[in-house]
Formats: C-alpha cells, sequence, structure tokens
C-alpha cells in the first residue's frame, strides 16, 4: 500500500485529501504500515462510520494473509450495559467490521468490559482496563465527534483522564442512534479511555469526512486549547497525523 511517511514535528501534520475513500486509502496505509514494521503491536482501534472505508481496504487486502495474526487491539471505548455479543456493541462491531476478517484473534481482541461478571463495579472495568493498556498503544486510531469529542470523551473532560464511565451527552446518543433499534435504546453510559490514556499512544491517528465534521476540526486544530473542545488535546501529542477529506477541513483557515 502506498503509505504517508508522518513526519514528527510536534505539531499535527495535517493531509487533506478530495473524498472520504481517499482518506480511508491514507488511514488503512497507516494502519498496515505500522503493522509492517511492528507485527506484534498494539493497535488502538475506532468504531463509528468515519473508519469503515479504511477497515473495508483492509479486510480486502489482507484477508487471509495472515498479517495481523500477532497484532493485539484494543478498543477507545464500550456501551455500559451492553454484552459483547450484543451486535451495537462496540466489541462485537469491530469484529465484524474488522478484525475477524482479517484474522486478530478474538482474544486479542480488547475493550472495557463494563456491566458483566467482576466488572458489574464499573470503577474495576476502568482500573483493569487502564492497566491493560500500560504504557499505550503504538497507534491510535481516532474519530471525533461533532461537539469535538474523542472516544466519548465529552467537552469539559479534563485533559489528563485515564478510563471512565461517561453519561453520554444528548447530542451523542443522538448520533448513535442509527446503530440501535430505537433512540431510546441507546445506553445513556459508556466507559471510555479518558483523554490522558489516548495521549500516552507512540502516534495519533484521527480521520474525519463530511462537513458535519468541520467545526470540530477547525476548533480542535485552531480553537483554543481547551476542555471545551477535547480533540484540542491532540495537540499536546508529538506525533499527530490528522486525515480530512475537503469537506472536513471546510472551516480551517
Ligand atoms: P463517526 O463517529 O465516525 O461515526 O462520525 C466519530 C465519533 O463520534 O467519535
Amino acid at each position: 500500500m502506498e503509505h504517508p511517511a508522518p513526519a514528527v514535528t510536534g505539531e499535527p501534520q495535517v493531509v487533506v485529501v478530495d473524498d472520504a475513500a481517499a482518506a480511508g486509502r491514507i488511514v488503512a496505509a497507516t494502519i498496515s504500515d505500522t503493522v509492517r514494521r511492528a507485527p506484534t503491536c498494539r493497535l488502538g482501534l475506532a468504531t463509528g462510520s468515519t473508519p469503515l472505508p479504511a477497515y473495508r481496504l483492509l479486510v480486502a487486502e489482507l484477508r487471509g494473509t495472515g498479517a495481523f495474526a500477532r497484532v493485539q487491539a484494543f478498543l477507545l471505548d464500550e456501551y455500559v450495559g451492553l454484552a459483547a455479543t450484543d451486535p451495537a456493541s462496540y466489541r462485537a462491531t469491530i469484529r465484524s467490521e474488522l478484525t475477524d476478517a482479517i484474522g486478530v484473534p478474538p482474544a486479542s481482541v480488547h475493550a472495557p468490559d463494563p456491566g458483566s461478571g467482576r466488572h458489574a463495579d464499573l470503577d474495576a472495568a476502568c482500573a483493569d482496563y487502564e492497566r491493560l493498556l500500560g504504557d499505550g498503544v503504538d497507534l491510535q486510531l481516532l474519530g471525533i465527534g461533532r461537539n469535538g469529542h474523542l472516544g466519548f470523551n465529552e467537552p469539559g473532560t479534563p485533559f489528563d483522564t485515564t478510563t471512565h464511565v461517561v453519561t453520554l451527552s444528548d447530542t451523542t446518543r443522538a448520533d448513535n442512534a442509527r446503530f440501535f433499534p430505537t433512540p431510546e435504546a441507546v445506553p445513556t453510559h459508556a466507559v471510555t479511555q479518558g483523554l490522558g490514556t489516548i495521549r500516552r499512544a507512540r502516534h495519533l491517528l484521527l480521520a474525519a469526512t463530511g462537513a458535519a465534521k468541520a467545526d470540530a476540526v477547525a476548533a480542535a486544530l485552531e480553537g483554543p486549547l481547551d476542555v471545551s473542545c477535547p480533540a484540542s488535546a491532540l495537540r499536546l501529542h508529538p506525533r499527530v497525523t490528522v486525515v480530512l477529506d475537503r469537506a472536513a477541513a471546510g472551516a480551517l483557515s
């Protein structure tokens, strides 16, 4: 795969491409390049619509190759109250969209496990996931919410948070209602890696496509470094690649 060579500049490297398909090609190439260089790497994966073009490319190119067999995958977040087998859970979603098809063993796909067994204690679920993440993943893929959230870190989240329980905002629940039979079925709480957890990754790869993300992208990259835009915390990280289509880059100066 063609891949960009992200520079370590101390400032986000911003790549603007024509459309979501082109953004997907860069994201897929960055992921597969990371794994080619380090086949036992720790990959932070995101769910949501934005990564899907990249995931489809990875599946098309890597199914049956065994290239990802030794990768450890870590999800950003998970709903509280959904079993891992619930198709709307992020654990089930990432398996069906990506990891099963590219041969990451299910036991190597890690996520917060809130609400079951020992993890009926949500604080224990958070502490265990934080411990599992250790000194952070090698590459963390991120989407961004219309309100600037990263994972489920909603506006107001301190930049140094670790894995924690969140009450989902109305915007986020409405945005995610498409994955559920009714809007009321969207869980009210989730467990998410904190902004401090996310920032421990060696390389952050944020992808955003579509005009609905333009204001959040501009706030993240050009607005105040402030908890009102959680994604502005990216600017504290030494190695960040931001992949945008033209529409998502539309409000940048
Ligand atoms: P999306 O979600 O990729 O479905 O737009 C991103 C996010 O809300 O973090």
